[in-house]
């Protein structure tokens, strides 16, 4: 038999999703769900320690729910989450917070980061502006994960240290408590190589801290705006052009079929396309398939969508399941 693997993932709930997110983290994600256990979860609590707007936040979660239920994400097969409907996450975290030490925490990249930035600044105080939301965040991490007993974790490159705290974490457990409940160790699951990589609009990847990104939920008018504005060189009509330096025909290859795809890709190359045609063509194909998101989106913001009843439905079966493994862990360490 197969062995099968438990997928979780966390989703921050800040700012607005992008056709980079699109490409890369859900459609992949979604993928996955057809084969594989799949929880995903808003990890509302992880944004708090950023968003400090009430308003914003609950806007956020919101709308990153709403998203991924308008790209496709099936409630009945993937358990989909607030991390704050759990609180056994929040009892293992501090469970977890025992057996782990403060060096290892000291030694976390966005930790470091943030005094790195006050040392370069001049400041004395390395830990001026870091609050304990952002030192313990790892451990939330850890907790987010373990009590799930997950042992696929989809993330981004920039989370492998995370992924190997948790699984440094979840083995002290282990090695503690063994006797009585081992939790699975967890492994990352990576992207691979640079195909779900899109470029924004200026040629650098796609992020919204390089502000290149085009919105995954743009009107349709404004879609349009963004495509024609993307810069482009002056080759003129009927000079022949090379596709693979060329932003708007990479958008068009993530999007368009391979037929379309590679007949684009021969009139370029002849010459006689010119670049305002080819934006045409990626705004369609872009249009075609984001527009019936779009509406779904636009359906599950309303206030009196379906939204808050999924969430509610998928906090029940994950409880469930993080009470099963809490009340292990519980017992484990003696509290019971
Ligand atoms: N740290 C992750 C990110 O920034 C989000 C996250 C929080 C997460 N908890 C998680 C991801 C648990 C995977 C599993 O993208």
């Amino acid at each position: 038999m197969a062995a099968t693997h438990t997928y979780l993932t966390g989703i921050q709930t800040s700012g607005e999703p992008h056709i980079g997110n699109y490409v890369g983290a859900i459609k992949p994600a979604l993928a996955a769900a057809e084969s594989s256990d799949t929880l995903y979860f808003l990890a509302d609590y992880h944004a708090l320690n950023s968003v400090k707007d009430p308003a914003k936040l609950r806007h956020s979660i919101r709308s990153v729910a709403a998203t991924w239920l308008a790209c496709g994400l099936d409630p009945e097969r993937t358990v989909l989450y607030r991390q704050s409907s759990v609180p056994e996450v929040f009892e293992l975290a501090t469970i977890l917070s025992s057996i782990t030490s403060k060096g290892l925490m000291n030694r976390a990249h966005a930790y470091k980061a943030a005094r790195d930035r006050n040392a370069a600044a001049g400041n004395e105080d390395l830990d001026a502006g870091v609050n304990m939301g952002l030192f313990n965040y790892p451990i939330l991490m850890a907790a987010d994960i373990l009590i799930m007993a997950a042992d696929r974790v989809p993330v981004g490159r920039d989370q492998v240290q995370h992924i190997e705290y948790t699984a440094d974490i979840a083995g002290t457990f282990n090695h503690l408590y063994g006797e009585s409940y081992t939790f699975p160790i967890p492994e990352g699951v990576y992207p691979e190589g640079e195909a779900s990589i899109l470029p924004g609009v200026d040629g650098r990847k796609m992020s919204k801290s390089y502000d290149n990104h085009i919105p995954l939920f743009l009107p349709e008018n404004k879609l349009k705006k963004l495509v024609r504005r993307i810069p482009t060189d002056s080759t003129p009509v009927e000079d022949p052009k090379d596709p693979d330096t060329s932003v708007v025909f990479q958008l068009l290859a993530q999007f368009a079929d391979a037929e379309r795809t590679a007949a684009i890709r021969k009139r370029l190359e002849a010459g006689g396309m010119g670049w305002g045609e080819l934006k045409n063509e990626l705004f369609e194909v872009l249009n075609a398939e984001l527009t019936p998101l779009r509406e779904r989106y636009e359906a599950l913001m309303h206030p009196d969508s379906e939204l808050d009843a999924i969430l509610a439905a998928g906090a029940v079966r994950a409880r469930e399941r993080a009470r099963g493994v809490l009340s292990r862990v519980r017992a484990a360490v003696g509290i019971d």
